[in-house]
């Protein structure tokens, strides 16, 4: 280690030696072998190059090599280029407010030669020859005329065999190669007009052709002939257009996610959480969709000089553009129904406006005999359960209004039906939009069958979607129903539940709950939410009151959390046994829902099973 002089040596401040300068500026540009792919394969891209091959070996560690046809290097500019702050880019401070190009900075190259072995050969079209530059850790070895095609090519080798701390950080071979991977891939996404192919350790990852389109291109590389759901947004100032995965296709990781303001890949938190907010709840918690979205704003607005490596970017608007993300992705997966058989063939989504009288609306029928019977308690919980929003209400006869389809009216104490229909439809397919309850499997999950498709529903994630919705809108209506308890409760809460307590008692009030602090961390409970009417007060509200609290940790907001938790308690749990008509009448009501395909954590609320996927299962087709 090196030893402090003491204060009586004498001390000359002088410049450091351009090699020393640039293994430090190396130590920020160039953190791993992916980060040279990076920069140059975006110098390819700057030269205006069409096609771009990448080969690599050993992670990168043993050989980065990058083949352009781009406009190539005079032989004068060849060693200028590897001088610090050396650019053809921008000349200008003003011309940083309106980048068109990647590089801007002149860093790159020095910086990759400080720390390797580097080579590049480049000519420009109408020279007669090429010219080729080889560095070593930084020092110019040689400058000569070599017979080369239009394009650079640079090799790079031995990367950081200089700086051996450096090298000893990196991580394993298959975590350096995934950084390569994605970054070969981002470029190849953000520049999808381009032909790119990428050789990893002697295995052709991707070899991808010119003039493809943005769809091709994103499928092409991350699930092939797998299903991606256009997302699009335009105003006169920013553009955002992307495709993103459906949610089967989501993964435990954020690397299927590729995100571009103005061609350039970047990371941005903002921008994630706007997208994977768009999900709403198709998504479970640790799930991160995959696809692309590339944001095209006025290059005045944003900041991309922040980090270094140049993957960071402020914004000046980025509450702005955070919703238009969150929108545009949020109308994109609802449009597309996700689900695409749902809206064609069976009526489900838009069988309400589609003035078809003949078919049964959707949740339209409230007939449902055995009320009481299954559930002797609990009419209340059933009302809600069958109940849609703006026909029926607790206490009431549940009803249909009445219109084209006549009306149906059911004792919610007794489960007679009072008026309408008085026999039971043979195979229940009229209530249900041409649903038919074929079995029950493990008191959990309903087995429906419509048209030659099989609905597997889980019955707790089903319900739960349901009242999360109806929670949701009884808050927004602060009309939420409330059961006054015989004998109101005392609770003691923790001092974190405590805290959770006095955060959300107004929303907790708005929900149906009546609860008071009634000195130290006593809380007084004299009402609950209707739907929860039938559970234990005293162990309902601790329990409660953690879920809102995870839920918080996890992101969501208040109102979001408290309905959540709600609907989860409140529903039926496996193991409750319905009725023919409760189950076909429970999908009724989770077809209705804005988002029926699931739970507000995420689970699915059924799956389909279609005619041709058994029969390929049993080897038919
Ligand atoms: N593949 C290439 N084809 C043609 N010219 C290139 C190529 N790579 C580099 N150059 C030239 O060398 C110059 C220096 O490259 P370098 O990457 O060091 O800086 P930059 O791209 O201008 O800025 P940055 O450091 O931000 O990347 C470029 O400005 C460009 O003129
Ligand atoms: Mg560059």
């Amino acid at each position: 280690m090196a030893v402090s002089p003491d204060k009586h040596t004498k001390r000359w401040i002088r410049p450091l030696p351009k090699q020393v300068i640039n293994k430090i500026a190396a130590g920020e540009v160039v953190e791993r072998p992916a980060s040279v792919v990076k920069e140059l394969v975006e110098n390819s891209i700057d030269a205006g190059s069409d096609r771009i091959d990448i080969i690599i070996e050993k992670s990168g560690t043993k050989l980065i090599k990058i083949v352009d046809n781009g406009a190539g290097i005079e032989k004068d500019q060849m060693e200028i280029a590897f001088a610090r702050h050396a650019t053809s880019k921008i000349s200008s401070f003003q011309d940083l407010d309106n980048l068109h190009s990647y590089g801007f900075r002149g860093e790159a190259l020095p910086s990759i030669a400080s720390v390797s072995r580097l080579r590049m050969v480049s000519r420009v079209a109408d020279a007669d020859s090429g010219y080729e530059i080889i560095f070593e850790g930084g020092v110019l070895k040689s400058l000569k005329p070599i017979a080369a095609a239009p394009g650079t090519v640079i090799e790079v080798e031995n990367l950081f065999f200089n700086t051996p701390a450096r090298r000893k950080f990196l991580k394993s071979e298959s975590t350096e190669s995934r950084h390569i991977s994605r970054i070969a891939t981002a470029m190849a996404i953000g520049r999808f007009d381009l032909a790119f192919s990428l050789n990893l350790n002697s295995r052709s990852i991707f070899s991808l052709p010119t003039g493809s389109s943005l769809r091709e291109r994103v499928s092409g590389i991350l699930a092939p002939n797998k299903k991606f759901v256009s997302v699009s947004f335009q105003s006169d100032k920013t553009t955002l257009e992307g495709f993103i995965g459906v949610p089967e296709l989501a993964q435990n990781n954020r690397y299927g996610l590729y995100l571009f303001i103005n061609n350039r890949f970047i990371y941005s938190a903002t921008f994630s959480h706007a997208l994977k907010a768009g999900y709403e709840e198709l998504l479970p918690g640790g799930k991160f969709p995959i696809g692309t979205l590339l944001l095209t704003v006025d290059p005045a607005e944003i900041d991309v000089n922040v980090h270094p490596t140049k993957t960071e970017v402020r914004l000046s608007n980025e509450r702005e553009i955070h919703d238009i993300i969150f929108r545009a992705v949020r109308d994109a997966l609802r449009q597309d129904g996700i689900i695409p058989s749902f809206r064609a063939g069976h009526g489900f989504a838009g069988s309400r406006s589609s003035g078809d009288a003949s078919r049964p609306r959707p949740g339209a029928s409230s007939v449902i005999p055995g009320i009481g019977v299954n559930h002797p308690a609990n009419t209340e919980f059933l009302s809600q359960l069958y109940r849609h929003p703006d026909n029926i209400e607790i206490g009431q006869p549940i009803a249909e209004p009445s219109g084209e389809h006549g009306t149906v009216r059911v004792d919610t104490h007794t489960g007679e039906i009072i008026e309408g229909p008085t026999t039971e439809p043979a195979d229940h397919t009229g209530p249900s939009g041409g649903f038919r309850l074929v079995g029950r499997f493990a008191d959990l999950y309903l087995l429906l069958q419509s048209g030659e498709d099989l609905y597997i529903v889980d019955q707790h994630t089903a319900h739960e979607r349901v009242l999360y919705e109806q929670t949701l809108e009884r808050v927004d209506r602060q009309s939420a129903d409330s059961q006054q308890l015989l004998f109101p409760v005392q609770i003691e809460l923790s001092p974190v539940q405590f805290a959770v307590f006095e955060d959300s008692t107004e929303l907790l009030t708005i929900c149906g709950f009546s609860a008071a602090a009634f000195g130290g961390r006593t809380v007084n409970i004299n009402a609950v939410p209707a739907l929860l009417s039938k559970k234990s007060p005293e162990r309902l509200f601790g329990k409660i009151i953690d879920d809102i609290a995870s839920l918080r940790k996890a992101g969501l907001d208040l109102k979001k959390a408290v309905a959540q938790s709600i609907a989860c308690r409140a529903a039926v749990m496996s193991g409750d046994r319905l009725t023919d008509r409760e189950a076909t009448h429970l999908l009724d009501c989770l077809l209705q829902c804005d988002n029926k395909y699931s739970c507000p954590h995420g689970r699915p609320t059924f799956i389909k099973i279609t005619r041709q996927d058994l029969d390929r299962q049993f080897g038919r087709e």
